[in-house]
């Protein structure tokens, strides 16, 4: 595929780095993803990581002057109060993140959240000045069963607050069968999936044409520059290739 889509908004790289690493761990890939990242200043993409909690004031520390910014993985949809382990996104948004994943489908599974707590954790991380970066995608029944437009359909309606436009919120397509898998949607899968995306947040009254939609699953430096040239891809969630500077980079450099 060589035509590659030129549209208003900048596109955006975004490291998930899950449940991975230690505090040294940690600390080298973000001095490894900085020190490349100032290398090749400046970049065709914007470009985030996204920590473990307990690492952001690490990582924010490691990533110094790069131009890099920082996310996380989940907040609470409260401000503040009684809730015995989880993290506000005014706290989030105090240690210095941008933006916050929000549904990622490993917490829908893992945690049981629905649409209706993703969407009053984007309305959290909006009060905060986060931008959400609310997940969405079909499981492998779903796309088998010919629903994976409608599944996708349902969790933007049910996920996002009223009225967002592209400061207040970031769709990433995941269909979970793609995550963590080495398999990937065809490019025609994906530029349907995306224009519908794009569509349905016309049709849900949001600033459709400002809201970056990412693709993630199984991305990586081998396959970034197809996936990240397909229409209405404005960038990409990496998992498990963000633990690679080099791999990382590779994929942001893939997105100019
Ligand atoms: P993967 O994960 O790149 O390892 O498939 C993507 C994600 O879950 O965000």
């Amino acid at each position: 595929m060589t035509t590659k889509w030129r549209g208003t908004v900048r596109p955006l790289i975004v490291g998930n780095w899950k449940m991975n690493g230690l505090v040294d761990d940690g600390r080298d890939l973000a001095a490894g993803i900085g020190r490349l990242a100032r290398a090749r200043a400046p970049l065709p993409a914007d470009v985030m990581v996204c920590p473990p909690f307990p690492l952001l004031p690490i990582i924010a520390d490691a990533l110094g002057e790069a131009p890099i910014s920082l996310g996380a993985q989940d907040c609470h949809q409260a401000d503040r109060g009684a809730h015995t382990g989880d993290v506000s996104a005014r706290l989030l948004a105090d240690l210095g993140c941008a933006a916050v994943i929000l549904g990622h489908s490993e917490r829908r599974s893992d945690h049981h959240e629905v649409d209706l707590l993703v969407s009053e954790k984007a309305a959290a991380a909006r009060a905060a000045g986060l931008t959400a970066i609310v997940c969405v995608g079909e499981s492998e029944a779903e796309r088998d069963a010919g629903a994976a437009l409608d599944v996708v359909s349902r969790q933007l309606a049910g996920s996002l607050p009223a009225q967002c436009g592209g400061a207040e919120v970031i769709i990433a397509y995941e269909p979970v069968w793609a995550i963590g898998t080495g398999r990937t949607p065809t490019a025609e899968q994906i530029h349907a999936m995306h224009s519908h995306i794009r569509a349905e947040l016309a049709r849900l009254r949001h600033a459709a044409a400002t809201i970056r939609i990412l693709y993630g699953g199984s991305v990586r430096a081998g396959n970034a520059a197809d996936l990240l040239s397909v229409p209405n891809v404005n960038g990409a969630l990496v998992g498990g290739a963000s633990l690679d500077p080099e791999g990382f980079l590779a994929i942001a450099l893939d997105a100019g």
